[in-house]
């Protein structure tokens, strides 16, 4: 391993979360490059269980240094939070082995308190927002209205920066969404308070990765959400507000595209998403909740039970092409153990004919109708094998099947929770 980028080719949970803890063994530097405290990696330390939402898992390997980039939007109080619950866990994280982008926005109150009014106020066309403020801090990075990690260093910027913005988010928090509006004074004392914590950590990334690179050390690029959920190639606008596909990886933490040697995605066996948006081989059956229930189908970060359905190929084959994959690591196998037939959708039937990928528009992806391709299914529990051949046959054609739809090969098979539960292909 020299530079990988881990992504998901789903709507994330793709259970990148293992495979990027066995390849954070073999790394130097785990970097983050987009997206909040909305992902989670939930983590189990001496038998007790640890959800991180901002800390890349890497902080667990010792040795292992951590870095969050500028394309990352920070909320330092759960930052802070995830440190103390570490110290809690043994883990004393030095600024040795963690780094923030001086550059990486920071999630202020407005934006948490925007992000809740809005999901509240559309009803029925909600996205299905974690509400915890990172689309709205997004937007004030885009209509540089933003704070960044490096204002809450400095106490005169920081007043300076808030008495610009303030007003405007205000009046859009009293006059159109009936809340309380925010006091600048609590939010500087609050804010610096954080900075001053916080001060030892923030850097620049991009030369820490230059750095990094010179001396050609492993670094891994840790995607968040999967990258049907990209605000520009995801199915807008059921998407989250950063570009969640392996380009970013450069963007978000300050590196040239030459620096990136393998993209690896993840692909759960079977298809899921939270929150609303298009999604054709949902299943709102017996079959869907049995997926839901042996899969652990439930959101780390809300516990919302997630949709669940088939494998759609088309979906996955498109984040191929998106992000350059090399190869892919498939995740869950062992879940679909029992269902007597199988399916996966090769194309969508839109109108009278037939597509290889979803139309962009909203209304015209809603009349979708999968093409599959049906497989009979297998009865072995998967979890003690670790060779491909000793997978049952069914597994195999499945997994055949898809390797070759999608034209790149598989390098990992998970087939359950545990490190040791991997077949690794290549
Ligand atoms: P994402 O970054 O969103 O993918 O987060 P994540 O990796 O934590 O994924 P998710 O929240 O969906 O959690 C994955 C869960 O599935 C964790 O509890 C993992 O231990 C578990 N898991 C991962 N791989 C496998 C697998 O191959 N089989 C089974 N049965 N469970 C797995």
């Amino acid at each position: 391993m020299s530079t990988v980028v881990v992504i998901g080719t789903q709507w994330g949970d793709e259970g990148k979360g293992k495979v990027v803890d066995l390849l954070t063994a073999r790394a130097d530097y785990v970097v983050r490059f987009q997206g909040g405290n909305n992902a989670g990696h939930t983590l189990v330390v001496g038998g007790r269980k640890i959800i991180l939402h901002l800390t890349p898992s890497g902080i667990l390997h010792p040795g292992t240094v951590c870095l969050i980039g500028n394309g990352v939007v920070v909320d330092p109080k759960v930052l802070l939070e995830e440190l103390e619950r570490l110290k809690d866990f043994g883990v004393v994280v030095t600024p040795e082995r963690l780094v923030v982008s001086a550059y990486a926005h920071v999630i202020m109150p407005y934006h948490r308190l925007l992000d809740s009014a809005r999901e509240n106020r559309k009803g029925q066309g909600r996205i299905g927002t974690t509400g915890r403020g990172i689309g709205p801090c997004y937007e004030d990075k885009v209509a540089r209205t933003g704070v960044r990690m490096h204002h809450l260093l400095n106490e005169a910027a920081l007043r300076r920066r808030l008495e610009e913005i303030l007003e405007e988010k205000n009046f859009l928090l009293s006059h159109y969404y009936g809340q309380a509006p925010v006091v600048l004074e609590d939010i500087l004392r609050e804010y610096t308070d954080y900075g001053r914590r916080l001060a030892p950590f923030v850097s620049d990334v991009s030369t820490r990765l230059e750095e990094a690179l010179k001396s050609h050390k492993a670094v891994l690029f840790e995607g968040a959400q999967g990258t049907h959920l990209d605000v520009d190639h995801g199915t807008y606008p059921f998407v989250t507000s950063s570009n969640t596909v392996a380009g970013n990886a450069c963007c978000g933490a300050g590196i040239g595209p030459t620096a990136i040697r393998h993209v690896l995605g993840i692909m759960k066996a079977y298809t899921t998403r939270v929150g609303g948006g298009p999604f054709p081989t949902e299943l709102s059956d017996q079959i869907g909740e049995h997926i839901r229930t042996c899969g652990g189908e439930f959101g780390s970060t809300t516990g919302r039970p997630r949709r669940c359905g088939w494998l759609d190929l088309s979906v996955v084959k498109h984040a191929v092409r998106l992000n350059g994959l090399a190869s892919l690591a498939v995740t869950k196998l062992d879940v679909l153990t029992g269902l007597p037939r199988l399916r996966m959708a090769v194309g969508y039937r839109c109108q009278g004919t037939v597509i290889d990928r979803l139309p962009p528009e909203m209304d015209r992806m809603e009349q979708c109708e999968p093409v599959y391709e049906d497989f009979g299914g297998w009865e072995e529990d998967l979890g003690q094998v670790r060779r491909f051949e000793d997978l049952p046959i069914a597994a195999r054609r499945y997994l055949e099947a898809a390797q070759d739809y999608l034209g790149i090969p598989f390098s990992i098979i998970s087939v359950g929770p545990g490190r040791e539960q991997t077949i690794v292909l290549q």
